[in-house]
């Protein structure tokens, strides 16, 4: 515990316990931590003393609960740069409540920074996490999370451990403004870069640009891959999508700390856990919330990847036939107009909550007390050009499309909200990228036979193939046609695209092309069909064409012949099973283990 964090604990014990300064008498219960710090003789007595070095008082080992605060801050993760200062305020709510917090850090993925993708590296977190919590005297978890990535790998190892849990978002940053115009987060990064590139924009007022669009720490302000699990989460959204990073943001921080600590005692006495309860309903609530709020296709192999990890059937085809008539409500940038601080101001999730009623278990538990129902009774619009009602939406159908042909036996996804309308049926010639170092070399080569019309198709960008799956599905459109105006065209690949990216853009293709999918057998020229409304993507070749392609394909060569990255390649599975490792799937929970001296 830091300085800070043990001064909240003395300001605390002040405040809330009365003149003898003794903190709060914890409960009585069952915890694991007893395994560690209420133990007599020396396996007591190392635990404790070497905790007691840090300054910890010794009613803290009286048997309450230990709240384990598992931090990825770091400075190489912007976006999670103030999850220090919010750990502080969750250790006052859980030393208010009568806990003993614990904060810990794990390994951090800084979207702007990592290569070769901050995906490569979501499921060794998940292992940190839940290694750290098992190894530890940890009886609950509080998990501060922002950066894309971070969430889902703090929420998967959790998840695997059957510890109570509750999520802590971090926030979105501030709305970016650059010459009277808002700009978002990634969104307009692209639009800037196709302006540069056409000439529409210098290189001087691209970097002014660069420097007015991130303003503050927090998460993407657009609808990017960050924002869809406050709604993930079962709890006060609007809060999760508070703008303030100033003590408006730390209070509900606090509040997280003290629930944890009473999440725990029921766990203790009634087996009431958050991600331990696997009801096929909150995931598949969770995937109906993300249709509403237009949420980033990346939410696709995240809530997959959660649901296997604690044994819920949840399918890629569930993502597209549940919700059909959920249309998106959220006009936020990628798909829309506003940023999340307009969205904050119009009432947030509790409103969009509110409006999709009928799909959520209104009687389900808030991590807050009371009901879901409760929670989102009183909600109010203050805007409802940014939070649509329902029979104004920003688009009918809104969430996730699985495609499925003989160029995706296991499926490809399209995010509707974001793609052009007349290219969701379509028909065009395949120009094809054999890896990424080729599409970047040939792109805007002016001899590269393409047109409006064409189907740009990358290979060798999945899990095992680049590896990692990055977020580079999105290709940039080819400089030529750029000049002709042309704004959008049908991309296809294994990668990812970022939740701000846009377009008619084809995704997660399985099985991937490094592992011999049919994604590996296009070659330029071929004609590609997408038919969105039957929900069907074909190669329009020969099936006796195919198999003689199918012989004579030669699988790329592994990035990686020892360390994690052999381990990610030799056990990460496809897009449609979320993208985890074999070997995860499921949970372990917390057993007794053996002490060690
Ligand atoms: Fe961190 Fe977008 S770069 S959330």
């Amino acid at each position: 515990m830091s300085d800070n964090g043990h001064d909240a604990e003395r300001r605390l014990r002040d405040r809330s316990a009365g003149p003898e300064g003794a903190a709060a008498p914890a409960e009585p219960g069952p915890f694991r931590s007893a395994e560690w710090f209420a133990r007599e003789g020396k396996y007591g007595f190392i635990p404790r003393s070497w905790m007691k070095s840090q300054g910890f008082s010794p009613e803290l080992f009286d048997g309450r609960p230990v709240i384990g605060i598992c931090n990825t801050w770091s400075e190489l993760t912007s976006c999670n740069r103030h999850l220090r200062d919010l750990a502080e305020h969750v250790k006052r709510g859980v030393l208010m409540a009568g806990g003993f917090p614990l904060e810990f850090p794990v390994m951090s993925l800084g979207e702007p920074l990592m290569r070769p993708t901050t995906m490569m590296f979501r499921n060794l977190v998940a292992m940190d996490v839940e290694e750290t919590i098992r190894a530890n005297p940890i009886d609950g978890v509080v998990l501060l999370a922002g950066c894309d990535k971070t969430t889902p790998a703090l929420l998967m190892g959790a998840a695997s451990c059957d510890i109570p849990t509750i999520l802590v978002s971090g926030g979105p940053m501030l709305n970016g403004r650059f010459r009277g115009r808002e700009l978002g987060s990634g969104t307009d990064v692209f639009r800037l870069d196709e302006e540069y590139r056409t000439g529409l924009l210098s290189k001087q007022e691209l970097g002014d640009a660069e420097a007015a669009m991130s303003r503050s720490a927090g998460s993407c302000m657009t609808m990017g891959t960050a924002r869809p699990w406050p709604p993930a989460g079962r709890g006060d959204g609007h809060r999760a999508a508070d703008e303030r990073l100033d003590p408006g943001r730390r209070q509900p921080a606090r509040g997280a700390g003290r629930t944890e600590r009473g999440a725990n005692r029921r766990a203790g006495e009634a087996g009431d856990h958050d991600l331990a309860d696997p009801q096929p309903g909150r995931v598949r609530e969770r995937g109906q919330g993300q249709r509403a709020i237009g949420g980033s296709t990346n939410a696709v192999v995240h809530l997959l990847a959660l649901a296997g990890r604690l044994g819920v059937e949840f399918s890629l085809e569930d993502w597209d036939a549940l919700g059909r008539d959920v249309p998106t409500l959220v006009d936020l940038k990628p798909s829309g107009r506003f940023l999340m601080e307009e969205f904050f101001e119009a009432g947030g999730l509790p409103v969009v909550m509110q409006r999709i009623s009928e799909k959520l278990r209104l009687e389900a538990p808030a991590v807050e007390g009371g009901t879901i129902g409760e929670r989102i009774a009183n909600a109010v619009s203050y805007d409802d050009d940014v939070i649509r009602p329902r029979d104004r939406p920003l688009t009918e159908q809104g969430g996730i499309m699985v495609l499925k042909g003989n160029l995706a036996p296991n499926g490809a996804i399209i995010k509707p909200s974001a793609a052009t309308p007349r290219l969701m049926q379509h028909r065009g010639k395949a120009v094809v990228f054999s890896d990424a170092d080729d599409f970047r070399a040939r792109l805007d080569d002016p001899d590269l036979e393409v047109d409006a019309d064409s189907i740009l198709v990358l290979q060798n960008v999945g899990p095992r193939g680049y590896p990692g799956m990055p977020e580079i599905g999105s290709m940039a459109l080819p400089k030529k046609l750029l000049e002709q105006g042309v704004t959008d065209m049908v991309r296809i690949s294994d990668a990812r695209m970022s939740g701000t990216a846009y377009g008619t853009v084809l995704l997660h293709v399985a099985p991937e092309a490094a592992i011999g999918g049919p994604l590996a057998l296009v070659r330029t020229g071929d004609m590609i069909r997408i038919d969105a409304a039957n929900r069907r993507l074909d190669l329009e070749v020969s099936e006796a064409e195919l198999a003689a392609r199918r012989v004579a394909w030669v699988p790329p060569a592994p990035a990686h012949d020892r360390g994690y990255g052999k381990l990610f390649i030799d056990h990460v599975t496809q897009a449609d099973q979320g993208v985890d490792f074999d070997f995860l799937a499921g949970k372990s929970g917390t057993p007794p283990s053996k002490v060690s001296f």
